[in-house]
């Protein structure tokens, strides 16, 4: 009888993961889609009005992104009473799933300012 139980489960968890993912999905069509698009490029009229970075070469780290998304930053209001940690928890999963799958890409020095040598001689 216990063994069932520990199977149901078993056979469970896969259908729960697959509902998170969806409700992911969801949430970040619904209410981040208007500024990132729901190709996490921002190439949207409120992502360019609000200079929304792209989240598909985000440097960040999950729990980073989490923060973010619970108490917004600069222009990005915070989903900290909007959403449930569980909500969050799942949209964050999406954007790393889904739109960030290779992982935190880290930001590229910038290149130093250096004129060309011909103005440089001048
Ligand atoms: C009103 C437009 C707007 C909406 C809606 C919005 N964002 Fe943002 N988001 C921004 C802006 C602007 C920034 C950059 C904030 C700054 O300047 O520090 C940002 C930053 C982020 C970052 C940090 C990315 C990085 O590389 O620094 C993440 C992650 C993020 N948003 C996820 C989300 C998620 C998930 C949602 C939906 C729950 C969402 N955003 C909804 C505008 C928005």
């Amino acid at each position: 009888m216990r063994r069932r139980a520990l199977l149901a489960a078993l056979l469970l968890l896969p259908a729960l993961a697959r509902a998170g993912e969806a409700e992911g999905e969801q949430l970040f069509l619904r209410k981040c889609q208007a500024c990132h698009g729901a190709d996490g490029g921002g190439d949207m009229p409120l992502g360019r009005a609000t200079a929304a970075p792209d989240l598909r070469t985000s440097p960040l780290t999950e729990a980073e992104m989490e923060k973010v998304v619970f108490a917004g930053r600069g222009k990005m209001m915070a989903f900290g009473r909007r959403f449930s940690a569980e909500q969050i928890d799942d949209v964050v999963e999406y954007v790393l799933k889904k739109i960030r799958p290779g992982g935190p890409v880290p930001r590229r020095a910038v290149e130093p300012k250096v004129p060309p040598p011909e103005q440089a001689a001048q």
